[in-house]
């Protein structure tokens, strides 16, 4: 059966890519049906999106077409995908807000299926840190964003902030409705996440910069390729995913403690957290005082948690990640030795668009013998790509 696309169309330049994005989801079969708003109204006439998708344009709260219905719950219901594109600033910062003053915001709180925005904006406005908090923010309520690609904009810049294109957006909406095979179906998953904190007193930590996003990604992709999940999850301020156990945990020791219990019934455990390799040795009691002069915090060694899950493997597949900031291949490689590992996912933290708190990531798939690079890939999407490879070799 055909799928409904809602195009949100909120007004800048970029409008008139989304009359041709309408034309190109329409010719990959799906029904297409447009609310615009006022803004995006000065840009492109109505008649142009409502030729293209041949149904009623909607741009007022309060024109109610079919008196059965109100207008705004019935679009918000009709459809399996909404897609906001172009997103100003505007339109993002109030669906960020819960502001609903027109059809389009109206429309997006009514919703429940998953809404999509692809911003175009003037560079800075897109680099302006009201706008980054507001991206940051949806992101965190679950919104995908299709990222805006670099080139020459409208007002003359250079930079990132043009839409991206039409072909590429009917691309990834083809590949959402795809129906995905389930080769991990049975297959109990263990993925760790997150940074660990290694407490130094009751007021203060040791931890590092992961933020989880990886580790979520591949938990919610192995769930989606069938998996029963363990999701064992450092401290982080990511929404707890569904359809998977989640365990909360703290200190290194903690995460080792959480994955150790449940190794015997696991056929595949990835180890995607950024586990401190030091701890304090002597944790204070009570909050450590300053003292005149310098100090030293003496450390010891964790547990290597994936080198001791090597050690005592049998039949569990393990697949560990590396963050490196150079000599990622050498490095790579030689931690799927040591540590006995499967499969490496190493990546170059210092890349742009990789590495900690980005939502998009490149990295390079190290099997024995084998090495394949998956670049600059939305963390979701990369995460399938990664499991799907690595299932394909194994034969799942
Ligand atoms: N890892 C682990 N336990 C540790 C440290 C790391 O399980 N105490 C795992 C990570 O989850 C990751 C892999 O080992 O899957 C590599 O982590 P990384 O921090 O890149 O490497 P290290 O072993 O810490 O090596 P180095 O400090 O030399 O980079």
């Amino acid at each position: 059966m055909k799928k409904n696309i809602l195009l949100c169309v909120s007004g800048g330049i970029a409008v008139y890519k989304a009359v041709a994005l309408v034309s190109k989801l329409t010719q990959a079969h799906f029904n297409v049906k447009v609310i615009m708003t006022a803004s995006a109204r000065q840009f492109v006439n109505p008649l142009s999106f409502q030729v293209m998708s041949k149904n009623d344009v909607f741009f007022d709260t309060f024109d109610e077409k079919d008196s059965q219905v109100i207008a705004h719950i019935d679009l918000a219901d009709w459809a399996d995908l909404i897609v906001v594109a172009p997103a100003t600033a505007n339109v993002i910062g109030k669906l960020a807000n819960g502001i609903a003053d027109d059809m389009v915001t109206t429309t997006l709180l009514a919703a429940t299926a998953p809404v999509w925005l692809a911003p175009a904006m003037n560079v800075h406005m897109y680099d302006h840190p009201a706008v980054k908090r507001n991206i940051a923010t949806l992101h965190a309520d679950g919104y995908r964003f299709i990222e805006p690609s670099e080139g020459y904009l409208a007002c003359g810049y250079v930079g990132k902030g043009r839409l991206e294109e039409p072909e590429k957006i009917t691309d990834l909406v083809v590949q959402h409705f795809m129906p995905k095979a389930q080769p991990l179906k049975g297959k109990k998953v263990i993925v760790s996440a997150g940074p660990t904190r290694e407490r130094v007193d009751p007021v203060r930590f040791m931890t590092n910069f992961s933020t989880g996003k990886m580790g979520y990604a591949m938990a919610e992709a192995a769930r989606d390729l069938g998996a029963d999940v363990v999701l064992v999850s450092g401290p982080t301020n990511l929404p707890k995913p569904t359809g998977m156990q989640v365990i909360d945990v703290e200190s290194a020791q903690n995460m080792f403690d959480a994955i150790w219990a449940q190794y015997n019934q696991a056929d595949i455990v990835i180890k995607t957290a950024a586990v401190a390799d030091y701890r304090p040795k002597n944790v204070h009691g009570q909050k450590m005082k300053k003292q005149p002069g310098d100090t030293a915090i003496e450390l010891e060694r964790t547990t290597d948690i994936l080198a001791t899950l090597g050690q005592h493997k049998e039949h569990q597949l393990l697949i560990g990640f590396a963050a490196e900031t150079n000599d990622v291949e050498s490095y790579g490689t030689q931690k799927l030795t040591k540590k006995n590992a499967d499969y490496i996912i190493a990546n170059d933290v210092t890349e742009a668009g990789s590495g900690f708190g980005t939502d998009t990531n490149s990295v390079l798939l190290i099997g024995k013998e084998f090495t394949q690079k998956f670049a600059h890939l939305p963390k979701t999407e990369l995460a399938i790509q990664l499991l799907e490879t690595i299932a394909e070799r194994e034969g799942l």
